[in-house]
């Protein structure tokens, strides 16, 4: 009986990554400041998580670790259920972001001197993909982030939600299975803001990708939270949103019985 739900459910949801106990500790002159403590969380195929929470919380230092940008000082990733004992070290670390992960961050960090279609196909290029290949992937690309006709211009041609488009493009023309996004939206308006998260969430519907969207602006957040499944952090701790909500009002009844 048991073996059968297990099976269901392996059949449901595969699971991309596996986070167990991850805990990050900065070493700040002489002070030990703790970014992340004891996070554990699984990453599902197809699945948007968003991850909110004030500044300084640790988002970022969880997504530098996701993406083996960063090394935990505990805890473990398996990835596909596998667990690579080195995976932190070169060139392991390269190798998994260049097959798992799409990072998109606030500040786009496009390559100012290369075209639209080139800061697009660089990902490709590294990887020594055909010309061939690379041209009909990023002009499908192109009509993806729908900046079909800006595939010439340069990156200070475009407005700000045109360039993170291109940072999506970029981040997504090999297809990882997780997308990591940081602050995405950090230097956009709101409609633009909303744009991107519309762009973003599609990719998981078209393409079955998985996102892990980090924002502490809470006019992204609202939204999010009707697409994604949320989560908080508060000095580095990891908290899933209902279940915060349902501690907050617990305790919310739990005074107002005492008076
Ligand atoms: N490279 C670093 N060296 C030392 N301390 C760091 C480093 N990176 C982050 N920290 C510290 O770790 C904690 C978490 O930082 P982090 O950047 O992950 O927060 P955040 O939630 O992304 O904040 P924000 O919303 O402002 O981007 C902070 O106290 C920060 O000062
Ligand atoms: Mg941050």
């Amino acid at each position: 009986m048991g073996i059968e739900i297990e099976i269901e459910i392996e059949m449901k949801q595969k699971t991309l990554l596996s986070v167990n106990h991850l805990t990050k500790t900065y070493q700040q002159g002489k002070k030990q400041q703790p970014a992340i403590s004891d996070v554990c969380f699984n990453v599902y195929e197809n699945e948007f998580l968003a991850i909110m929470g004030t500044s300084g919380s640790g988002k970022s230092t969880l997504l530098h670790i996701l993406g083996m940008i960063d090394s935990p000082d505990k805890g473990t990733i398996t990835i596909q259920n596998q667990l690579e004992p080195f995976m932190f070290e070169e060139p392991h670390a390269t190798a998994f972001r260049a097959e798992q992960i799409g990072f998109v961050f606030q500040a786009f960090h496009l390559l100012k001197d290369l075209t639209v279609e080139e800061n697009i196909a660089l990902p490709l290029i590294l990887k020594g993909e055909s010309e061939k290949i690379i041209k009909e992937k990023v002009k499908k690309q192109l009509e993806r982030v729908g900046l079909s006709s800006w595939g010439t211009y340069f990156p200070g041609q475009l407005s700000g939600g045109q360039q993170q488009r291109v940072a999506i493009g970029r981040a997504l023309i090999t297809e990882p299975p997780v997308v990591l996004a940081d602050e995405p939206t950090g230097n956009l308006d709101y409609n633009t803001s909303l744009e991107i998260l519309e762009l973003l969430s599609e990719l998981k519907t078209t393409k079955g990708q998985s996102i892990i969207l980090v924002t502490h602006d809470p006019l992204v957040a609202r939204p999010a939270m009707l697409i994604a499944l949320c989560f908080f952090m508060m000095d580095g701790l990891l908290m899933n949103i209902l279940l915060l909500l349902m501690l907050m009002t617990w305790i919310g009844l739990l005074k107002s019985s005492k008076k």
